[in-house]
């Protein structure tokens, strides 16, 4: 089996001025030094320019949390990926069940954004998840499988290996209520085989899987050590410096 690197990155949705990205960067710093996972701080768009000074010299790597995928023009209030690329950003995270929630993004636009993501070097770290109620209605693995595909519309084989799925059970997140590692474990398998489905084992077993919701250190170990689940995309814990620099070294 191919080794895939593992990935943590911090979501810190609306939190977090610039200086307090920058204080927190700075102090983490010095705490992943001897990690061999990826660690990502998706931080407020206001804070990237502090976030990826701050993490000069170091391995974090600064994301966005969300990004429009027209280049420029008439959309007030948007970002586009020219302006992030510039800012030094590595991934973007898109369709976070969140922006879908509030935000009414759909299938479509997330796949955009995706596209617009890879068009400007970027990486996306792409969302998935089912609701309580498709859950409890036997629905899961339909809707991912739906959701993975919508997303990986008209992507390349060369694009989707440097892809990043995160799978976040909505009823799992900011809720302290994680799936135990066997839930998230099927379901990161579903994403797994919907890949290979489309686009071969080679590009399938590269492909990194993240499971997110509730994720702690004390969590975390089980989780990440499962077949299919290469890290996690953490919310909460991912505000407090010990919790996250633990979470990145289980
Ligand atoms: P919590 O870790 O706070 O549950 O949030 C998960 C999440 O939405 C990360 O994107």
């Amino acid at each position: 089996m191919d080794k895939r690197k593992r990935i943590v990155a911090g979501n810190w949705k609306m939190n977090k001025t610039p200086a307090e990205a920058s204080a927190f960067i700075k102090a983490l710093k010095p705490m992943i030094k001897f990690s061999r996972t990826e660690v990502v701080c998706a931080v407020p768009f206001v804070a990237i320019q502090t976030a990826v000074t701050a993490s000069r010299g170091s391995r974090i790597k600064i994301a966005a949390q969300n990004m429009y995928f027209e280049e420029k023009g008439a959309y007030t209030g948007e970002v586009s990926g020219p302006m992030l690329r510039d800012l030094g950003v590595k991934y973007v995270i898109v369709g976070h069940s969140e922006r879908r929630e509030y935000f009414g993004e759909t299938d479509e636009i997330v796949n955009k954004k995706v596209h617009a993501v890879y068009k400007y070097d970027m990486r996306p770290i792409v969302c998935v998840g089912e609701t309580l109620a498709q859950r409890d209605a036997g629905l899961t693995a339909e809707h991912i499988r739906y959701q993975v595909k919508a997303a990986l519309v008209g992507l390349t084989a060369e694009q989707v290996k440097k892809l990043v799925i995160a799978y976040e059970p909505i009823w799992a997140i900011g809720t302290g209520r994680t799936a135990t590692a066997e839930q998230a474990e099927e379901v990161c398998r579903i994403i797994r085989m919907t890949v290979k489905e489309l686009y071969g084992k080679r590009i399938s077993s590269v492909v990194r899987i993240q499971y997110g919701g509730s994720v702690k250190a004390e969590n975390a170990a089980e989780l990440f050590g499962m077949d299919d689940i290469d890290g996690g995309l953490v919310g909460g814990a991912s505000l407090k410096l010990d919790e996250f620099a633990a979470i990145t070294s289980c």
